[in-house]
């Protein structure tokens, strides 16, 4: 491999070209990493030309290039904002400082623990959605699945490049390894359970990139408050694409509601029996792929309480969503914050150290954020006249993290016993019935401008391009 010129191979604007030893670290993981991507990307799809969108360059006028790519072939480059002037470090107890420019000796094992548990979320969604083209509802979907998996690809590079850039030998190996776990292997699975459930269907797709991708928005926005700035300006940059991500996530979801609400009004019914059998998805059903997605996603923020996460904070590793906007002191010492717990079968409020719960903290800001888009979503079943409404269910429900996962919830906040939760479990979680309609309704429609019967089509295309646009052409 060494005749490539990685500088042109690779785009990027951190000046590969001159860091020779960097250089001759990523010549060797990009080997590994294409046959990763040949094993586990994209099934069956290697040979497609898609129109995809390639950053070459962090301007508005780089990051966004559309053309036909085959996927193998897309150039997965290194990207990072550009560098703030005297940027300080802005809380925590450095506060006041320079931001770091390499990794300080004291934070080294902590930080390289955030940027791999980072890093190993990105090839695990592609895992995850591997299968997924073979069962596209249209051209314009199977493309933009494939813009998220390169895109999930691109921000594993992101992370790669920060372990060989500053973290040497350590940094290497842990740049294999997360081409080595598998997402969902027993023996050696991802390192977050969430990205180790199945995405069997378009619907878990769409319902993943709205809730899970939005996890990483969270994440993200705290590691670019972190100290060690080129963590903080690499997570700026991919920021800026996992708002694609979330926009496939919620105008998917969108599309399904109004496909089911038109056969609702057509066929003058809400019996999910019958709108089976004219081939769309119930709205009870979407409330339970709902009700999963959320709340697997919400135990990715961790436990409510957590020493590790005040250690993040106080260090300058990790900040709070928006860090920057906020006005208070920065430090939260003696600053308390309400999570909740279960005392005597009851949940009940407990005032903890507000550094202790920055977990809960930052989960509670994704819960609003989410909320927002299902209140849009609310408003397509609203306009189309229908009374139903979807709901995020409370945190406490269905949690297997932290102080609620020992005690069942109901989506609207009652503790039960087992029994009473497992009779009603299948009005809350898809049953297995659910996932066996959405997966007999997966067939493949690939014919330019060509919709499956459950899902409407979109208001617009990709980059200004009309709907019926040869977004893949298969080979
Ligand atoms: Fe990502
Ligand atoms: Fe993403």
């Amino acid at each position: 491999m060494s005749n490539i010129d990685y500088s042109e191979k690779i785009p990027n604007n951190v000046n590969l070209s001159e860091d020779r030893t960097l250089q001759r670290a990523l010549e060797q993981w990009q080997p590994n990493y294409l046959s990763w991507w040949q094993d586990m990307g994209p099934d069956g799809s290697q040979d497609f030309d898609v129109y995809l969108r390639t950053a070459v360059s962090v301007d508005p006028e780089g990051w966004a290039q559309f053309g036909h790519v085959k996927m193998p072939d897309y150039r997965w480059g290194i990207f990072l904002n550009p560098a703030e002037k005297d940027r300080k470090i802005h809380f925590g107890d450095h506060m006041g400082e320079a931001a770091w420019q390499d990794v300080p000796g004291e934070y080294r094992a902590n930080l390289r623990r955030i940027i791999v548990t980072q890093g190993d979320t990105e090839p695990a969604s592609v895992e995850q959605q591997r299968h997924l083209g073979l069962t596209c509802p249209s051209q314009y979907d199977l493309r933009n699945l494939f813009q998220v998996n390169v895109e999930e690809g691109r921000h594993l590079w992101a992370m790669v490049y920060l372990l060989h850039k500053y973290f040497g030998k350590d940094g290497r190996e842990e740049g294999e390894a997360l081409l080595e776990r598998r997402s969902g292997n027993e023996d050696n699975p991802r390192i977050l359970q969430a990205f180790n459930e199945a995405t069997p269907d378009w619907l878990s797709f769409f319902m993943f990139t709205y809730f899970t991708d939005r996890d990483g928005k969270f994440q993200l926005c705290a590691l670019a408050e972190s100290s060690f700035d080129p963590l903080a300006r690499t997570t700026k940059f991919m920021l800026t694409e996992e708002a694609h991500h979330m926009f496939v996530g919620e105008s998917g979801v969108g599309r399904v509601i109004q496909r089911t609400c038109q056969a609702m009004n057509e066929l003058k019914t809400d019996d999910p029996a019958k709108l089976r059998a004219a081939g769309v998805i119930d709205l009870p059903l979407i409330q339970r792929y709902l009700n999963f997605h959320f709340s697997v996603t919400i135990d990715l923020f961790g436990a409510d309480e957590s020493s590790n996460a005040a250690t993040f904070y106080s260090t300058g590793l990790k900040g709070r969503y928006e860090e920057g906007k906020r006005v208070d002191d920065h430090q939260l010492r003696g600053q308390t914050y309400k999570v909740l717990n279960v005392v005597n079968g009851q949940l009940v409020e407990k005032e903890v150290p507000m550094l202790n719960a920055l977990n809960e903290v930052l989960r509670d800001d994704y819960i609003k954020d989410s909320m927002a888009g299902v209140g849009r979503w609310n408003k397509l079943i609203e306009k189309a006249g229908i009374p139903l409404r979807l709901t995020t269910p409370h945190k406490a429900f269905h949690r297997n993290i932290g102080a609620l996962s020992g005690v069942k919830v109901s989506p609207d906040g009652r503790v039960m016993s087992e029994s009473e939760w497992a009779a009603k479990v299948n009005e809350w979680l898809p049953s297995d019935e659910d996932r066996a309609y959405v997966h007999s309704l997966m067939g493949r429609v690939v014919e330019p401008g060509k919709f499956a019967n459950w899902i409407a089509p979109p208001v617009m295309g990709i980059n200004r391009q009309p709907v019926n646009f040869e977004y893949v052409r298969f080979n």
